[in-house]
């Protein structure tokens, strides 16, 4: 990744487009509306609430982040997407039951001006789910050229000078590299010949990246991580970050599992079970979906306890990842993980964790912050993937031949970092020892 020379200011309106206008897509907009009114803070978001140390911790400074680079202003966004349920994020806020009456009135006719435009919808990559607000076309490649055409009209309707896609969709179902995904040439002919192998999400993906849109996925699926859809967006100079939203039980575990290592206490087992009441729970609840969600959620701890490294302590853990479909906890999901470690000698102990927490709440300041992050990006000419902001994903993307970084606080450093980078301020390593001169 080469140094920006410069960063385009963030002039005019920032346009937001989000496949799936479900619970996290609707939860993030009305709270943008809600903070930009004065109502409500935007807790969660590292852009909005973080500062940034600069220089030596002698110096004092550690502005907002958001007054150290220039991010987008929340006042210039403006919000799209596409679903195949033909509900306003009026409607679709209230079915989601995240947020109370009580916000939703006050942001009621901003949400109802949103309407989704018709998704590319196959039944067969999301088997739970049954719309009717679908695109029609002949071919894969008909259907991304419609997205391209939506982004072109929204651009123009809305005024957005520049635009970010951020897939907020529901998980489809588990698939693997396959040759189709190879080269651009490939997957375009495979978009041409309908092949079973190119999912709507890719359709999304391909479409943002050729109309110069920087695409981050919040779902598991595979979409932009393929060769094909990589090298297009190094051709078009996009921006591309995934996959899946870091909340919830994953987020604890990488804040956990850092910690154990650091101590060198082992780990003989960790199994995380979930109840979860809303549509992603359903659409979860098939199979398919949920494969391609256990392999996101179960990559973690091998990749933060280097099993390779450290036989004795973390060389046979049992880890095991459930997800229950039971309706009536809606978006209010518990998490419960029971952790076998052990310390000194061998001696065992346990942690139990139970986390009642709101799936959407946690997730909502997480599409704010990629988006920021995403317009900054490309404004800085940043193009492809975007490791550093691995800290918002369960599964970050990373060149093939990396490993992916999953702990939160290396993360976090790595985040920090590459904006004081892009800016030419000094890396902070946290050495520390000019100051015992
Ligand atoms: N909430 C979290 O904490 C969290 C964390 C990590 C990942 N995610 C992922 O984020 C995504 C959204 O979560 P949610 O809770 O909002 O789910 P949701 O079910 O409320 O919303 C997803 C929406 O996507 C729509 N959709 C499905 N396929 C589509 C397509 N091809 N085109 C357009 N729209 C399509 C569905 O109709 C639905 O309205 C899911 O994939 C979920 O797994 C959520």
């Amino acid at each position: 990744m080469r140094k920006p020379k410069t960063i385009a200011p963030p002039k005019g309106k920032l346009g937001v487009l989000t496949p799936g206008m479900g619970a996290v897509s609707t939860t993030f907009m009305a709270g943008v509306e809600l903070v930009r009114r004065g109502q409500a803070l935007p807790i969660g978001s590292l852009t909005q609430m973080g500062t940034i140390r600069l220089g030596k911790r002698t110096e004092g400074r550690s502005p907002r982040i958001k007054d150290f680079i220039a991010l987008a202003k929340l006042e210039d966004m403006v919000f799209g997407g596409w679903d195949v349920f033909p509900d306003d994020a009026y409607e679709a806020a209230s079915k989601s039951g995240v947020l109370e009456a009580k916000h939703l009135d006050v942001v009621k006719k901003f949400l109802s001006g949103i309407r989704p435009m018709k998704a590319a919808f196959d039944q067969n990559y999301v088997k739970n789910l049954q719309g009717t607000n679908v695109k029609k076309g002949k071919t894969k490649f008909d259907l991304a050229e419609q997205i391209k055409d939506d982004i072109r009209v929204f651009q123009k309707k809305s005024g957005a000078q520049r635009l970010v896609m951020v897939w907020c969709g529901s998980t489809e179902v588990y698939q693997t590299h396959q040759p189709v995904h190879r080269s651009v040439k490939e997957f375009e002919r495979a978009m041409k010949e309908n092949h079973s192998a190119i999912a709507p999400s890719m359709l999304y993906a391909y479409a943002a990246i050729t109309s110069g849109v920087p695409f981050a996925n919040g779902a598991p699926n595979l979409t932009a991580d393929i060769p094909a859809l990589l090298e297009l967006a190094r051709e078009h100079n996009v921006p591309l970050a995934g996959k899946d939203f870091k909340t919830g039980q994953t987020l604890l575990k990488t804040i956990l599992s850092p910690g154990f290592k650091a101590r060198m206490i082992g780990l003989n087992g960790w199994f995380s079970t979930n109840i979860l009441g809303n549509r992603d729970g359903e659409v979860l609840d098939d199979p398919g979906s949920f494969k391609t969600k256990e392999e996101s959620k179960l990559g973690v701890l091998d990749y933060i306890l280097q099993p390779h490294l450290y036989p004795e302590l973390y060389g046979k853990i049992h880890h095991k990842v459930r997800i229950n479909y039971y309706p009536p906890r809606g978006d209010n999901k518990e998490g419960w993980d029971n952790i076998d470690i052990f310390g000194w000698l061998g001696y065992p102990m346990q942690i139990k964790v139970d986390f009642l927490c709101r799936d959407s709440i946690l997730a909502a300041p997480i599409v704010l912050d990629l988006v920021l992050f995403m317009d900054l990006a490309h404004r800085a000419g940043l193009r492809g993937i975007q490791e550093w902001l691995s800290f918002y994903f369960k599964s970050p993307m990373c060149a093939p031949e990396l490993y992916p970084e999953h702990d939160l606080f290396i993360q976090l450093m790595k985040l920090k970092n590459t904006l004081r980078w892009m800016t030419g301020e000094e890396l902070i390593t946290h050495l520390g020892a000019e100051y015992y001169d």
